[in-house]
């Protein structure tokens, strides 16, 4: 292991010492971050470099630079730029919210935001006017960006996010988003707190992890493309009225437990809006596996016409055999669709779900199982060609 960097892996005190021995300000948010820690979480993996900014003076030779690539980041392409972040200063921007703001407006090329392996401790935008930008990381359990605004202090839960995305043509690979407010308590009030916010139309997130408890991700609007990814909250943590569809992604609930016998419900994993029969969107869940804690609901009618289809997911027996709520709206039951096709596990078993749920045929579930869904066919693939992973 270089020293330069220490793994959190049996080394926590170690490494929070050397934070407050710094007087780092950010010692308290990875002390959140560590109470968030359940075992589900994989970051025992994460590792830090916890020398700050001030120790990369220019022009002075900066040992924590040694493993970085010299020849980077590669000169602008015709098709492509790169915008390098690293913490300790080894190549042009230590904030990658300094890197978005770099990018230029309306570009047609593909704006690569190469992010360095370490936490960014900050709250980022990408505004509407920058479509086609690229978060690049390391590993979604080397590069992470953390914040952590609740409900109540960003006066409401849609301006919560640590990451929020208004522009078209995102795409974020090997990349975590956290947000490390406190879990909510029950009753607790506006302590809502999102990690990403998408809103951009034709967004592709591939192998990244998404934390938080309430409202952890923000599924907002457009079609999205989410692969091998981790997320995990409590209630309502994929909620928004976009049209996604989540493949072989892991999805892992830190919901109260509950104790055997008791019929108490902890959480849902997801709250879909679709306002009207004529909107098309909708979340598909295809291979994914449901883990963790509690007692919860595949999802729960926010809006009247919300859709949500589970196909060959693996549903541990958290989930309650009732499978999905109404938002205690019977008159929701006549419009939801929520169906589920093909899955397996003790969660799965279909004999006691609520009456207005749907184990689909074949030919239901068809149109939901792959990226025809979010029309894929005609943006997805120039994304899967243009993988950068220097
Ligand atoms: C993204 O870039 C492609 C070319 O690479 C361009 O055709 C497309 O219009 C851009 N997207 C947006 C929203 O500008
Ligand atoms: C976020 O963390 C900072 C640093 O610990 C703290 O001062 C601030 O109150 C926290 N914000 C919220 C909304 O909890
Ligand atoms: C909500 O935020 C206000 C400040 O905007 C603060 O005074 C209050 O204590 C916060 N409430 C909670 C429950 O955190
Ligand atoms: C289903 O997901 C698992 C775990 O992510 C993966 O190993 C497997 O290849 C996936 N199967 C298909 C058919 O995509
Ligand atoms: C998705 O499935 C549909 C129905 O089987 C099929 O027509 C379509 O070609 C498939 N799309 C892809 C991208 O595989
Ligand atoms: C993500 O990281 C893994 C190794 O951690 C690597 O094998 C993979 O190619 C990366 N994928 C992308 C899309 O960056």
């Amino acid at each position: 292991m270089s020293p330069k960097v220490i793994s959190l892996s049996g080394l926590i005190p170690v490494v929070l010492l050397l934070f407050a021995h710094l007087n780092n300000p950010h010692t308290s948010f990875l002390r959140a971050l560590l109470d968030l820690a359940t075992p589900s979480l994989p970051f025992h993996l994460l590792t830090v470099g916890y020398f700050s900014n001030d120790h990369c003076l220019p022009d002075e030779y900066n040992p924590l630079c040694d493993d970085f690539p010299p020849d980077f980041p590669p000169p602008d392409m015709a098709e492509t730029s790169i915008f390098c972040v690293d913490p300790n200063g080894c190549c042009d921007f230590t904030k990658v919210q300094d890197a978005v703001d770099a990018v230029p407006r309306s570009s047609h090329k593909r704006n690569v935001v190469w992010i360095n392996k370490g936490i960014y401790f900050e709250k980022v935008t990408v505004p509407a006017t920058k479509p086609n930008i690229t978060f690049q990381g390391q590993g979604f359990d080397l590069t992470a960006i953390a914040w952590n605004d609740t409900a109540n202090s960003s006066h409401g839960t849609f301006y919560s996010a640590s990451v929020t995305v208004f522009a078209a043509g995102f795409v974020a690979k090997n990349i975590s988003f956290i947000n490390v407010a406190p879990i909510p308590r029950p009753g607790a009030v506006d302590a809502q707190a999102v990690a990403l916010r998408i809103g951009g139309d034709q967004a592709a997130f591939w192998g990244c992890g998404f934390f938080g408890a309430q409202d952890t991700l923000h599924d907002d609007r457009g079609r999205h493309y989410f692969k091998e990814c981790f997320i995990q909250g409590s209630i309502d943590f994929i909620f928004g009225d976009a049209r996604s569809l989540y493949e072989n992604c892991r999805l892992i609930s830190i919901a109260d437990p509950v104790p055997a016998g008791v019929r108490t419900i902890t959480g849902a994993i997801t709250a879909h809006a679709r306002e009207s029969d004529g909107d098309n969107t909708g979340y598909s869940f295809v291979n994914c596996s449901i883990g963790g804690t509690g007692r919860i609901w595949l999802g729960r009618a926010w809006r009247p016409y919300s859709r949500v289809v589970f196909a060959y997911t693996l549903m541990s027996d958290i989930i309650a055999s009732e499978g999905w709520n109404d938002w205690n709206d019977p008159s929701r039951d006549q419009s939801v669709f929520y169906g589920e096709y093909k899955c397996t596990g003790d969660g799965a078993n279909l004999a006691g779900r609520v009456p207005y749920s749907l184990k689909l045929s074949d030919e239901q579930a068809l149109p939901y199982l792959n990226t025809s869904y979010i029309d894929g066919d005609r943006w997805l693939k120039p994304y899967c060609d243009s993988l950068i992973s220097a």
